[in-house]
């Protein structure tokens, strides 16, 4: 990063949900690094403590760890009260926190359906509409939602994910013209299969389904970084790596091309194989 993204970045208060693990702490890692004023939140309050450490007594405000279940309206009511609190404002939103489910339709229970779109899609409602007075007050701030190339394009055995991620999108994309005039902006991106995270492990699994066969590349820092050059020139939708995007303009213009690619590497029904992050 130049310096002058640095200085973009110095002394902005970040919130970021999810932070303990995967992208939401490389992200966390990333925004420390650049001299932001940062805000970790998780549900789990261990974790998040030995997420942060590395963070801790280097150059720079240490992070304000705040356990917070964004499915929680009134627990999101309380992170965004005690940072305002603590640093004064909120700069930037990143809302990253998200759980995954492999599952066909049939075998999708719908208690963990309700718990996947309130944490994936609400929880982000939750926490962009808890900034949303302070930011318009100030006329500025910036909400970057991590929605995923799922919500571009849905994928089987992925449905619920897929939709929460759908919603996502379009949430972004009609709040982004709905807060432009009070100075606020809204980006949202979607990232490919990351190979480096705990989410594939921790995603709820149902019918003997493994992973798509697909050449995984992205990191959890190269997502990171993704989301620091959005902050710092802010672009309504980003999708990553490159291939994504091009996958998601063939999917525009030849959507069966891709029902069938799907199709092919869609995994069957089989022994569970254990899942490397
Ligand atoms: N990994 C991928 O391939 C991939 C690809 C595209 C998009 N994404 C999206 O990227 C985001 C981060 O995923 P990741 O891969 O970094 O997963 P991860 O390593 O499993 O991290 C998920 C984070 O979210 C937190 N979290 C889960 N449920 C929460 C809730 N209800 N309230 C608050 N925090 C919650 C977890 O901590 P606690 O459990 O302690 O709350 C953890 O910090 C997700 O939105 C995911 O959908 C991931």
């Amino acid at each position: 990063m130049n310096s002058a993204a640095q200085q973009k970045l110095a002394n902005q208060v970040v919130i970021i949900t999810g932070a303990s693990s995967g992208i939401g702490l490389a992200t966390a890692t990333a925004f420390h690094r650049a001299g932001a004023r940062v805000v970790m939140s998780a549900r789990d309050p261990g974790r998040l403590r030995q997420a942060a450490e590395p963070l801790r007594g280097s150059p720079g405000p240490d992070p304000l760890l705040l356990p917070c279940n964004v499915a929680d309206r009134a627990q999101v009511d309380r992170l965004v009260a005690e940072t305002i609190r603590h640093f004064g404002r909120v700069d930037i939103l990143v809302n990253n926190a998200g759980i995954g489910m492999i599952a066909p339709l049939d075998a999708t229970p719908p208690a963990d359906a309700a718990a996947l779109m309130a944490t994936n899609f609400l929880g982000a409602f939750h926490c962009s509409q808890a900034v949303l007075p302070h930011m318009k007050e100030r006329r500025a701030g910036h909400i970057l939602n991590i929605a995923s190339v799922a919500g571009l394009r849905g994928i089987p055995n992925s449905s619920l994910y897929s939709a929460s991620k759908a919603a996502l999108i379009a949430f972004s994309d009609a709040i982004r013209i709905e807060l432009a005039p009070f100075g606020i902006r809204v980006s949202v991106l979607c990232p490919n299969r990351v190979k480096d995270t705990a989410f594939f492990n921790n995603a709820k699994r149902y019918g003997s389904l493994g992973l798509y066969h697909i050449r995984v590349t992205l990191t959890a820092d190269a997502v990171a970084a993704a989301v620091l050059k959005t902050a710092i020139r802010p672009k309504p939708i980003v999708v990553i790596p490159f291939v994504s995007r091009a996958a998601n303009t063939l999917n525009k213009f030849a959507p069966s091309l891709v029902d069938r690619f799907l199709a092919r590497n869609m995994p069957k029904p089989g022994p569970v194989s254990p899942v490397r992050p």
